[in-house]
């Protein structure tokens, strides 16, 4: 019964592991690198460095606030692009 638990489970929680997750730097290279850059160290104009961005920072900019444009990312995305961030610090 406990390993039929488990592989239950297992099934529900996988597709968010694999193949379903979103991958947080096709989620940059589609929507930030324009403006963010390459490498997220900003454009030298309005953007700025957003290398390790936090999770409130992004909370912040992802409704769009002055020239940051608005996104409607679900949650998985803004933690897999968070995620993208933070291992280019
Ligand atoms: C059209 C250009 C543009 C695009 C595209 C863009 N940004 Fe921005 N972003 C900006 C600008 C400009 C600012 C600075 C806004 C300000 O301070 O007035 C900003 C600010 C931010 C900040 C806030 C940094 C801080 O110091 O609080 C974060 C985080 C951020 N952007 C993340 C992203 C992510 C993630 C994406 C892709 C989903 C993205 N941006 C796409 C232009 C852009």
């Amino acid at each position: 019964m406990k390993r039929l638990a488990i592989l239950i489970l297992m099934m529900t929680l996988l597709p968010a592991w694999s193949g379903d997750a979103p991958s947080g730097k096709d989620l940059y290279l589609d929507n930030c690198v324009d403006c963010h850059g390459d490498d997220a160290e900003g454009d030298d104009q309005a953007s700025p460095d957003i290398r390790g961005a936090t999770r409130t920072q992004l909370d912040r900019a992802l409704p769009g606030f002055d020239q940051m444009p608005e996104f409607e990312f679900t949650e998985a995305e803004i933690v897999a692009v968070q995620g993208y961030l933070e291992a280019l610090e």
